[in-house]
């Protein structure tokens, strides 16, 4: 090879060696190969030589040639190796880390009581009944001896929805498991309407309710379970002795105290607020206000269907997120929705 094609393939093999990506190399392959290039351009310039020439410097710059195009795929090699590399490199995985993998799961808190309330209340006698969570203002206020624009109904912030029911009342998120008691005795009336003697209506309802409020110890969305004992001789001595049994069993100890302190609700007359106290650990000697109570007011009894000269019995209404706080001494109600792991898991052998 003579040495002006040798400079030749030095200078592309410079040049490509200098190009840092596809396509610079492609613009300096144009350069020695390319339509207007300097190999293109001495074959061009073989045309004027004799045949005997022509065939000696032909085979020259075909070898020149071949050099050039082997230095081109070389670098274009090199490229695409390194251009591989980086992307494994950037998209490496640590195969060292820990997987998500599959953890057991827990029964959550709250869900625990709901489980240890339903199956107290069973234990002595009562059904357990749930209903909707989108209440009709009827059942949630009207039937409950709260009519509308009375002052009574403003004890509770209440999420409406903007949808009507079937009497053009707006339907709500329900404040409170209350309306319950009207779903679930209307239905046990209608039951046995006809039959001689009815049996009476034993049942608790828990459940989701909603209220406009927010802070440690009250959370927009929380959990209540409604307990209802209709018959033709049940006294709130008899609610006394239902609710104490209840919390013996619930706190696995019998040194708590009762207080039934006089209170107001709509649906209830008399009515009561049920306090509490421990009488050792790190609470004694606190009331604590667990539940609203008292005696089922006449006209919702008569909106269970029934005659209220004849049915009488108590109802009741309690936080399932309050005993729970009580039983396993939290502090902050908020804790069971933070979806903190740590805290959930404590409660799973409990
Ligand atoms: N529904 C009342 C509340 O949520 C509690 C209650 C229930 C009071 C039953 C009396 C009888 O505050």
């Amino acid at each position: 090879m003579n040495t002006q094609l040798q400079d030749l393939v030095n200078q592309a093999r410079e040049q490509f060696a200098a190009s840092p990506s596809a396509a610079e190399l492609e613009n300096a392959k144009a350069r020695f190969l390319g339509k207007s290039g300097a190999i293109t351009a001495l074959m061009k310039d073989l045309a004027k030589l004799s045949a005997e020439d022509k065939r000696a410097q032909g085979a020259e710059i075909n070898l020149a040639k071949q050099a050039i195009e082997q230095a081109l795929q070389a670098r274009r090699d090199a490229l695409a190796e390194a251009e591989l590399q980086a992307r494994l490199a950037e998209q490496a995985i640590d195969v060292t880390l820990d997987g998500r993998g599959q953890r057991r799961g827990g029964v959550h808190p709250v869900m625990r009581s709901w489980m240890r309330i339903e199956s107290i209340f069973r234990s002595i006698g009562f059904e357990v009944a749930e209903g909707p969570e989108i209440e009709d203002d009827w059942s949630n206020f009207t039937a409950l001896n709260s009519p509308q624009d009375h002052p009574a109904r403003s004890m509770q912030d209440t999420f409406y929805v903007d949808l009507d029911d079937a009497r053009g009342q707006p339907l709500l998120l329900r404040t409170h498991t209350s309306p319950m008691q009207v779903r679930h005795a209307r239905a046990h009336v209608q039951r046995h309407q006809g039959s001689a003697a009815m049996p009476d209506i034993r049942v608790i309802a828990p459940g989701r309710t909603y209220r406009v409020d927010s802070d440690a110890t009250h959370s927009p969305m929380f959990h209540q379970f409604e307990g209802l004992w209709i018959g033709e001789n049940v006294s709130m001595a008899d609610l006394k002795g239902v609710y104490t049994a209840f919390l013996h069993a619930f706190f696995e100890r019998d040194d708590i105290e009762l207080r039934f302190r006089p209170s107001y609700f709509p649906f209830t007359e008399p009515s009561a607020e049920i306090d509490m106290m421990f009488d050792s650990g790190p609470l004694r000697g606190r009331w604590l206000e667990i539940s609203g109570a008292g005696q089922v007011h006449p006209v919702v009894v008569r909106n269970f269907g029934l005659d209220p000269e004849r049915h009488i019995g108590f109802a009741f209404g309690s936080g399932i997120e309050r005993l729970t706080m009580l039983r396993y001494g939290i502090g902050d109600l908020r804790q069971f929705y933070g979806s903190d792991l740590r805290f959930l898991e404590q409660f799973d052998a409990a």
